[in-house]
């Protein structure tokens, strides 16, 4: 069973074959009207479960438009909506799921809720964003990287603001496809300590510098992602802007990158938070084009778990 539940458990070599193939199926349809299914169709009579416990723009839609592109169904699902959201363990779901349908696709809170739904499917699962970690937006960001600048192999990428969930899959994207990654923030919004032993042991370690301007010096990428995200309580908003205001991504701060570094945000973006709208919409921004590229990583990753 092949399932994507996150960069650090799928081997480098799979990583490099979904990315060339994302490439390929981007380049191959270039132009063509956004319904049009792809010339091969490899997910010709599968079906896919989209399956939603927080809000979701990009995944869902990227899910969906990505797998009638390859030719297959979807029923994307709200977790509440579901018996899932009302007692029934996440083992039974998975086991009845697996009975319908040939791979699931799941946001959700905790982590322990998509390794046991990969555990007890007997089809391969995709891990769409937990508290933990975010692997599907990553591999796009790669991607993008690289379809700008090319190998992101030995480059400096510097994660300005709260060690959450995206820069998780950040490091793990470092150890595996080899770049620098150093992490500004403020010291109570520090990533979780496996990711910084996870990178050391790659030989990658993660610098940490908590001076944002020293940080950002020779950048080749910046990153930056909310101050709040989903799973984090709103009553932790105020302390949290207070803690990540010296650490938004403004034209001043880029100015201290490399002169073509670009600049990267999951979305969705809190404008004049985290990040000036003059860096979303300045040049050194390259946001609409990694939404773009969830898209065409995700119809990759999902050839990768079925095997087509
Ligand atoms: N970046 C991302 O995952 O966006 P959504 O929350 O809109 O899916
Ligand atoms: N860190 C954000 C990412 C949203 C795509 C969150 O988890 O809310």
């Amino acid at each position: 069973m092949t399932h994507f539940l996150d960069i650090h458990k799928t081997d480098p070599a799979a990583l490099r074959r979904i990315l060339d193939n994302a490439i390929a199926m981007k380049t191959a349809r270039a132009g063509r009207p956004k319904g049009t299914p792809d010339d091969t169709r490899p997910l010709d009579g599968r079906m896919v479960a989209l399956i939603f416990e927080k809000p979701s723009t990009r995944t869902r839609i990227s899910f969906d438009v990505g797998v009638r592109q390859l030719g297959g169904q979807t029923m994307v699902l709200s977790g509440a909506d579901m018996q899932l959201g009302h007692g029934e363990t996440i083992a039974d779901t998975a086991r009845v799921l697996s009975r319908y349908v040939d791979l699931i696709m799941i946001r959700t809170f905790e982590e322990a809720t998509l390794l046991e739904m990969a555990e007890y499917s007997d089809v391969p699962v995709i891990n769409g964003l937990t508290n933990r970690t975010h692997p599907c937006q990553i591999m796009a960001d790669v991607m993008t990287y690289e379809e700008h600048r090319g190998p992101i192999a030995d480059r400096k990428v510097v994660w300005s603001g709260d060690g959450n969930n995206v820069f998780a899959s950040f490091a793990h994207a470092a150890g595996q496809f080899g770049f620098d990654l150093t992490f500004t923030g403020p010291e109570p919004l520090d990533p979780e300590p496996a990711w910084f032993e996870f990178c050391a042991g790659r030989g990658r370690p993660i610098t940490v510098d908590r001076d944002p301007v020293r940080a950002v010096a020779g950048a080749d990428l910046v990153v930056t992602d909310t101050w709040v995200s989903m799973h984090d309580a709103q009553s932790a908003r105020e302390r949290r802007h207070n803690q990540l205001r010296p650490y938004q991504v403004t034209e001043a701060l880029m100015a201290h990158a490399a002169p073509d570094a670009l600049f990267m945000h999951c979305l969705p973006a809190h404008r004049d938070d985290e990040v000036t709208s003059a860096v979303m919409d300045g040049a050194h921004s390259v946001v609409f084009d990694e939404a773009e590229n969830r898209l065409h990583a995700q119809k990759a990753i999902m050839r990768h778990c079925l095997g087509v």
